[in-house]
């Protein structure tokens, strides 16, 4: 009865998911008079019997730094630590107490890690700054760079896709808002991985944002982001469909959207992922 992925879906959220890859199989509640009477019915795909670990792909952690990096920044106040490398540009400002407009301004002025030097743009966040939704993804890519927006890409396409599905809209604000920010807010030339001590750097950024927004869940999406706010090397397979934390906020872990475009079979568990932090949002027991 507590299935995370039994609640009601209207014909938009219905479109969403096959956009999306997701079967949705069960009736509408309108042509069947016994599903107006029972609860929803799991939507998604054939769940197979191997257990999620077997399931996932192999993810590579990336170096403790990086994985200390979130819970250092938030321990020190989100202090921003000073990068001491030969393509530093200068130190990252106190970023604590800034407000939302100082934020966004310390990170277009930012000059703390050599990526500063290749970006175009920054792309600080987008979305509802009071949402109970917070979705935190990597770094920017080449469009993103290019217009300073985060998720403006085929994989933004595809998680405003899986946003909607769960009612949730980046240009809306209230019950559908969510407000949408990377672990890194400069892109890395090339779309290569992160490096630790670029996660490192910025980790102060995402830590200030998260305070501001004070969301009620935050969805992880990728290995970096997962890993640097969790501080684990497990895989994201092994981390998925249960709660985390951070700052007593929880946290759901997810596939990159990016990841869910070239690995599309595993489109199926990201909506399980999301149905668990609907439930989670809701105060619902779990499963
Ligand atoms: N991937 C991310 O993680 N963030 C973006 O903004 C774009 C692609």
């Amino acid at each position: 009865m507590n299935d995370p992925t039994r609640f009601e879906l209207d014909a938009r959220a219905r479109e969403m998911l096959e956009e999306m890859g997701v079967r949705v199989w069960w009736p509408l509640p309108e042509v069947s008079t016994a599903a107006a009477a029972t609860p929803a019915v799991a939507p998604v795909q054939p769940a197979t019997d191997a257990p999620a670990a077997q399931q996932a792909p192999a993810l590579s952690a990336p170096p403790v730094s990086s994985r200390a990096s979130m819970a250092r920044a938030a321990q020190s106040e989100a202090v921003a630590p000073v990068v001491s490398n030969a393509q530093t540009a200068g130190p990252v400002p106190q970023v604590s107490s800034l407000d939302w407009a100082a934020l966004e301004l310390a990170v277009q002025q930012c000059q703390a890690c050599g990526l500063c030097h290749s970006r175009k743009h920054t792309v600080f966040g987008v979305g509802d700054e009071q949402a109970k939704w917070m979705v935190i993804g990597e770094a920017p890519g080449e469009n993103e760079d290019l217009q300073g927006q985060p998720f403006v890409g085929q994989a933004g396409k595809l998680l405003d896709n899986m946003l909607r599905a769960i009612g949730l809209d980046r240009q809306a604000t209230g019950p559908s808002g969510v407000y949408i920010a990377n672990t890194l807010k400069c892109r890395p030339p090339g779309n290569r991985n992160p490096e630790s001590h670029e996660l490192d750097t910025c980790a102060p950024y995402l830590v200030r944002q998260v305070q501001l927004v004070k969301p009620q869940i935050i969805v992880a999406m990728g290995r970096f982001a997962v890993q640097s706010l969790l501080q684990t090397t497990e895989p994201i397979g092994k981390l998925r469909g249960r709660v985390h934390h951070f700052q007593g906020v929880p946290v759901v872990v997810t596939y990159h959207p990016a990841y869910l475009l070239r690995n599309p079979a595993d489109k199926a568990k990201a909506w399980a992922d999301l149905c668990l932090a609907v439930q989670t949002q809701q105060g619902l027991p779990a499963a």
